[in-house]
């Protein structure tokens, strides 16, 4: 038995008349009539009470009847929803940090909507620390920050690790050393950033200024990374950025890398620990992907 069989019953059950039933099916009568007596062959009762007209059904019929009837709305409602969640609109939302878009995100997000175009993509920008709590209350689904954060709920990935490099005035007398070091700029006014949330991108470079056992003497407090490029093309001092925002460029600002390898910022992405979504999975493997294509060192994990 199959549910040709069963639409076929339910079609002569409810014309009450075999040739309308066959009408309504679009198929002769005869091949109506052999398949509902090949069905009550297989069942061993009759379901049709013979010579009726209309047609009416024993006991055993009307059972079949309705439970025929059920099967095949529920077959309908299974290939209806089968069809929906097969085209239904996917979404990952998206926190990153502002430096992020100098790097590799901008590129990322074209390719990935143009290889995904069924996933709908949002972009929020928020600090390193914001991006766990967005994370864990559900506004966000993976993050792209800078810092080191600890919490038992959140898997973290470090993609890769920036070297950092040193903005400065044009004009400016260390502008004519190819590289400068962290003692070339120790005393010089250090434009950090951003102001908060604590721990951030400014914490991080002091950090490796304590590394190296040194106490930077002259530093400005700047809201964000916008802010510490715009004083520095003001001349009011040096700032300290990820190698990626060279792409950032300016006339009166010129860029140094500084001799200390160990002077990197991470990027590292962030998703929740449980989450094992399709979407995040197909993110991760296009940034890798992307990594291989354009040569750019990663960290292999
Ligand atoms: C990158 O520059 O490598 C990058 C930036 C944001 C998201 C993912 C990767």
């Amino acid at each position: 038995m199959d549910l040709r069989h069963l639409r076929y019953f339910v079609a002569v059950a409810e014309e009450g008349n075999i040739t309308r039933a066959a009408e309504r099916l679009h198929i002769a009568q005869p091949p109506l009539s052999r398949q509902i007596q090949q069905l009550e062959e297989e069942l061993g009762v009759s379901l049709l009470v013979r010579g009726s007209r209309p047609l009416t059904l024993t006991e055993a019929g009307q059972f079949f009847y309705s439970h025929a009837r059920q099967m095949l709305s529920q077959t309908r409602e299974l290939a209806s929803m089968t069809k929906r969640i097969g085209t239904i609109k996917r979404s990952m939302s998206i926190g990153f940090v502002a430096s992020a878009l100098y790097g590799m995100l901008p590129k990322i997000i074209r390719r990935f909507r143009a290889e995904h175009n069924t996933i709908a993509l949002s972009l929020h920008e928020m600090s390193s620390i914001e991006q766990i709590s967005a994370l864990k209350e559900g506004k966000i689904d993976i993050g792209f920050g800078r810092i080191r954060y600890e919490d038992p709920n959140v898997r973290r990935i470090v993609l890769r690790e920036e070297a950092l490099v040193v903005a400065l005035p044009q004009e400016h007398p260390l502008a004519s050393k190819a590289t400068l070091s962290l003692l070339d700029i120790l005393n010089e006014t250090l434009i950090f950033f951003p102001q908060a949330p604590s721990p951030n991108f400014a914490d991080q470079v002091l950090a490796g200024f304590r590394d190296y056992g040194l106490e930077p003497t002259k530093i400005y407090d700047a809201r964000d990374l916008q802010v510490a490029m715009s004083l520095v093309a003001a001349a009011e001092g040096l700032t300290l950025v990820p190698g990626s925002v060279q792409q950032l460029k300016r006339e009166d600002i010129c860029y140094r890398p500084l001799s200390e390898r160990k002077m990197v910022s991470p990027i590292i992405l962030s998703t929740r620990l449980l989450d094992q979504s399709k979407e995040i999975e197909l993110l991760i493997k296009m940034i890798y992907r992307i990594y291989e294509e354009d040569n750019i060192e990663y960290i292999r994990h």
